[in-house]
């Protein structure tokens, strides 16, 4: 008999026949809401979950007896009870790599934008207020040659210091739990204590994965330590910063703009100030979305799920559950 597999995300056209040729499929698409009576009756016989952006949580799993696998479409897994899942033994997957390279574009997308005003001034031509040659109130600041301090040097974050360093001739500045000797000797990077790197850098780039740790990092104290010349720039998961004293912070002219892929609450509520500050570029969690990227990541998450529900070693697996599967 078929294992039974949940959507509950869309997922490209090939790769939903693909899982439906092997499983049985109950396809939910963009689930909006987790309550969905159908899902949930779904649920109990499922023994593979597969999508991304709904909290999953301990009292869903009481309704998915025969859970054997999660396998997310993204590669932030703070959506998942990541110790519950090892306790009852059900593997978690995420799809590291294939976006690193797409996500870090994003990031100096954001790092260029901010710098150089490009949305503020776009808009400005687009209501036709172009009618001379601009001067100094319009003016934005370097990027090449500046101090781009990484919080958190992962894979991504990486990714951005080799695009600031080999590109833009960057000074690299990181924080991290642990040295990375490698990355010191490539691009000349120097790591730092938190608050040394929020003092010199020019760029502050949040890119640390959200836990109990990194749970609202950067918030009053630490944006009071940046120069007031700096730019704030978050692709990583908005609760890292404390978004009401980023606000504060950037009204009041203590730090000079910030460039936020994510927020506290998504998708960002209506009476939220930030889009509509002129010193703040906003963008709709578009770290991963292009075409190829989203592609070759529910390829990956197709594929940790097939191997894992045939008792194999998935190509990225989360967690290493404990308690051996009936
Ligand atoms: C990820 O993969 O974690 C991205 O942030 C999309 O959610």
């Amino acid at each position: 008999m078929h294992k039974r597999i949940v959507v509950y995300r869309p997922l490209p056209e090939d790769l939903l026949a693909e899982l439906r040729r092997d499983f049985h499929v109950d396809d939910f698409g963009q689930l909006e809401d987790l309550d969905d009576p159908a899902f949930r009756a779904a649920l109990g016989e499922a023994h593979g979950l597969i999508g991304a952006g709904r909290p999953i949580t301990a009292e869903l799993l009481d309704a998915a007896p025969r859970l054997e696998t999660i396998s997310s479409v993204s590669v932030g897994v703070d959506a998942y009870p990541v110790e519950e899942l090892t306790r009852r033994g059900i593997q978690l997957c995420h799809t590291p790599d294939v976006l690193t390279e797409t996500t870090a574009d994003t990031g100096f997308l954001l790092i260029m934008a901010t710098a150089r005003r490009a949305v503020e001034l776009a808009d400005f031509v687009r209501r036709g207020e172009w009618q001379a040659s601009l001067g100094e109130s319009h003016f934005g600041s370097d990027v090449h040659g500046k101090t781009l301090g990484m919080v958190g040097m992962g894979r991504i974050g990486a990714a951005i210091a080799r695009r600031g360093a080999l590109g833009f001739g960057m000074k690299v500045l990181y924080s991290n739990a642990s040295p990375k000797p490698a990355l010191e000797e490539e691009l000349g990077a120097r790591r730092r204590e938190l608050d040394e790197l929020l003092g010199e850098a020019d760029f502050v780039c949040v890119t640390v994965p959200l836990s109990a740790e990194t749970e609202r990092l950067i918030g009053q104290h630490e944006l009071g330590l940046m120069r007031d010349s700096a730019i704030l720039i978050n692709i990583a998961r908005g609760r890292v910063v404390d978004e009401a004293a980023l606000i504060e912070a950037l009204d009041a002219g203590r730090i000079r703009a910030a460039g936020l892929d994510v927020f506290e609450h998504e998708p960002l509520p209506a009476d939220s100030p930030l889009p509509h500050m002129a010193n703040v570029v906003a963008l709709p969690h578009i770290g991963s979305a292009t075409h190829e990227t989203r592609h070759a990541m529910a390829r990956r998450a197709v594929d940790n799920l097939r191997l894992s529900l045939a008792g194999e070693r998935p190509l990225s697996p989360f967690n290493a559950p404990v308690r051996p599967r009936a």
